[in-house]
């Protein structure tokens, strides 16, 4: 099939679907200008819209079906990870208008439908990672690491944007990017509002808490709506910041009472693998098991004086067993030996060895537990 075609087809395709997606989050509020300049409002083949999020600094992570070519055409109903000519994308980042207007336009390299955006996973794993023309200037939002889940548990607030319609039978999306917040609900909710196999209505497909989440209020009134899919579900970090959660897929209608959003579960699960395999970077780490000690210099350095009529022959300095330093033929009585510790290890040992001219060795052992100092000073041997 020549691109043309494929474009052709999409074009034709959309326009005969039922309520094809014009473009915001229901019950939302704009978005002041200068604000998420990492959500990037996708125009497909100049028909269709969908919004991603900047991942890294040249990937957008938007829906399967806004990057599958028989998804797009189905609107879900038929996934594959056949992509789309990367030529029918365009989009945009820092800029709330829809316009355009102000920011940063790329064109599409290349594009990444989740391997298992297939039949057999209903319609799950909902997600395609368009790699653009350059880099962006803009820092990326990273998917929060697995240690994060606690931010965003069942009941936390969290914040979906995009540049959708606010109302499911709008017939243009805002000129400008919508924002709102809903509360992140239970799977065994999710599960219960979404219950069907792949049922015949466009957009209202079964839940699978493995590749995905549900958010909204139980009476409505608020939601994620067409031309947000791909978008962000953001929640506050525990450690300050704000990090990637999910991305827009589906819902009956929007803002309905019952029937909340569902998104695509990026953070942990087959899609966080899928992303981690295209895209590492794109994946907040775990910070090191152990307590951080931001208190203890990383630099460590050790006064040490020898007994009179000593002198030291050679220094060396331990992390653990590991060799840090060695000094030969130091020649002084009085030295300071230096080892640099790894950040974030708050259980730690530094050894220091000192060989003198009388043949004795001086072991000077320091311990960190608990970020705290704890010293023994030894001579001997
Ligand atoms: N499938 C829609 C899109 O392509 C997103 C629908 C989200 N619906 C909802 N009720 N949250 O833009």
């Amino acid at each position: 099939m020549s691109r043309r075609f494929v474009l052709c087809l999409t074009l034709l395709l959309a326009s005969l679907l039922p309520g094809a997606p014009a473009g915001a989050v229901v019950g939302g509020k704009p978005v002041p200008p200068g604000q998420l300049p990492f959500v990037a409002n996708v125009t497909i083949g100049g028909s269709f819209g969908c919004t991603g999020t900047l991942v890294a600094p040249q990937w957008v992570l938007t829906a399967g079906h806004c990057g599958s070519l028989t998804g797009s055409l189905s609107e879900g109903l038929l996934p594959s990870p056949a992509p789309l000519p990367a030529s029918a994308y365009a989009l945009t980042l820092n800029t709330v208008y829809a316009s355009g207007q102000g920011g940063e336009h790329h064109t599409v390299r290349q594009v990444r439908v989740d391997t298992d955006y297939v039949p057999t996973n209903g319609v799950g794993n909902d997600v395609t990672l368009l790699e653009l023309d350059r880099p962006s200037q803009i820092t990326p939002l990273r998917i929060v690491a697995p240690s994060a889940r606690s931010s965003w548990l069942p009941g936390v607030l969290s914040t979906v944007a995009g540049f959708g319609t606010t109302a499911q039978d709008a017939s243009a999306p805002p000129p400008q990017m919508q924002v709102a917040r809903v509360p992140i609900q239970s799977d065994a909710y999710c599960a219960k509002a979404y219950p069907g196999g792949l049922s015949t209505a466009v957009d209202d497909g079964s839940f699978d808490a493995r590749t995905m989440l549900c958010a909204g209020y139980p009476q409505g009134g608020t939601d994620t709506c067409q031309g947000d899919s791909g978008g962000p579900l953001l929640v506050s970090r525990p450690g300050g910041g704000i990090g990637l959660v999910a991305a827009t897929s589906f819902g009956n209608g929007c803002a309905k009472p019952g029937k909340p959003g569902v998104y695509a579960r990026l953070a942990e699960g087959p899609i966080r693998r899928f992303v981690q395999s295209v895209v590492p970077s794109a994946l907040a780490p775990d910070p090191p098991s152990g307590r951080s000690c931001p208190r203890l210099p990383e630099r460590l350095s050790f006064p040490l004086r020898l007994a009179r009529g000593t002198r030291a022959t050679r220094v060396r300095v331990y992390l653990g067993a590991r060799l840090l330093r060695s000094y030969a033929g130091a020649g002084a009585r009085r030295l300071r030996a230096v080892g640099v510790r790894r950040p974030h290890h708050s259980r730690f040992t530094i050894t220091i060895r000192v060989r003198t001219s009388a043949h004795r060795t001086v072991v000077i052992v320091d311990r960190y537990t608990g970020c705290r100092e704890v010293r023994t000073r030894r001579e001997g041997k």
